[in-house]
């Protein structure tokens, strides 16, 4: 792993949380404080998740989740709506090259019906390229709702009973964690939500059931290293319990 280089900020790589989920809010409050159009806070906003991405792998967070766009963004104009479409197959398009050197394997959760042909290509390609990479696993939350993906994790199991594949008394928490988009990744240990809003938004619903919150008030478009830094150092000071009374094994190193 790779050290943390500032040691004034973290301790110790034995702070750092494994998994990381950031709801990128704010875009549209920067661009307005400009007099932007909020199109600009958006493009702004891409640059902070390259920003992101290389801060998490520098620094040896092993999955950082981004929540670019949620179930319920259908719902703002048409042309916003196009706007951050486009702005993703962009980054795809202009950054899978980069990622890929960098190492990064690229993970889409949510749902894909309903997508434009060309945008479920792109998330495929995006995986497919990327599949074998060792390094920060960057899953990008789109068309992503945390009810949809519980209901529909629900129904997946409902079906294997009526099949009889299952037994419906067997089912548990951990049978139901196993028919989500995150089957195969681990809980968000730390969530950083910016621009102050303090609520998650349907994010993770499920797998932020023990993940600590760190709000930060900046607008998503100033985050940085020293940004990400900051709500590591706050991580860095909880003691996590999971319901229990004391302190759980650190997650990455299980002492
Ligand atoms: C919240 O700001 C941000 C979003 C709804 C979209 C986030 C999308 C990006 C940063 C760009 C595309 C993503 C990737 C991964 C390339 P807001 O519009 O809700 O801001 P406001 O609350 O200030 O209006």
């Amino acid at each position: 792993m790779t050290p943390v280089t500032d040691p004034r900020k973290i301790q110790s790589s034995f702070d750092l949380p494994r998994h990381v989920g950031i709801i990128m809010d704010g875009n549209g409050r920067w661009a307005a404080a400009r007099s932007l159009p909020r199109f600009e806070g958006h493009r702004r906003g891409v640059e902070a998740v390259r920003r992101a991405v290389r801060a998490s792998g520098d620094l040896g967070i092993s999955y950082l989740t981004l929540y670019a766009f949620s179930s319920e963004n259908w719902s703002r104009p048409p042309q916003e709506v196009d706007d951050l479409m486009g702005l993703l197959k962009r980054f795809i398009r202009l950054d899978l090259a980069d990622l890929h050197k960098q190492n990064v394997r690229v993970r889409i959760i949510g749902s894909r019906d309903n997508l434009a042909t060309d945008l479920k290509a792109l998330l495929q390609e995006a995986e497919e390229i990327t599949g074998n990479n060792t390094g920060l696993t960057l899953v990008i939350a789109f068309n992503y709702g945390g009810r949809q993906e519980i209901a529909e994790a629900a129904k997946k199991l409902a079906v294997r009973a009526a099949r009889g594949e299952i037994d419906p008394q067997s089912i548990d928490a951990a049978m139901l964690s196993d028919h989500l988009y995150t089957a195969d990744i681990p809980d968000p240990d730390l969530i950083i939500r910016t621009s102050g809003e303090q609520r998650l938004s349907n994010f993770l619903m499920w797998q932020a059931a023990y993940a600590e919150l760190v709000f930060l008030p900046l607008h998503w478009p100033d985050f940085d290293r020293p940004a990400l830094e900051d709500a590591l150092l706050q991580y860095g000071t909880r003691e996590r319990r999971f319901g229990g009374l004391t302190s759980a094994p650190n997650a990455m190193t299980g002492s």
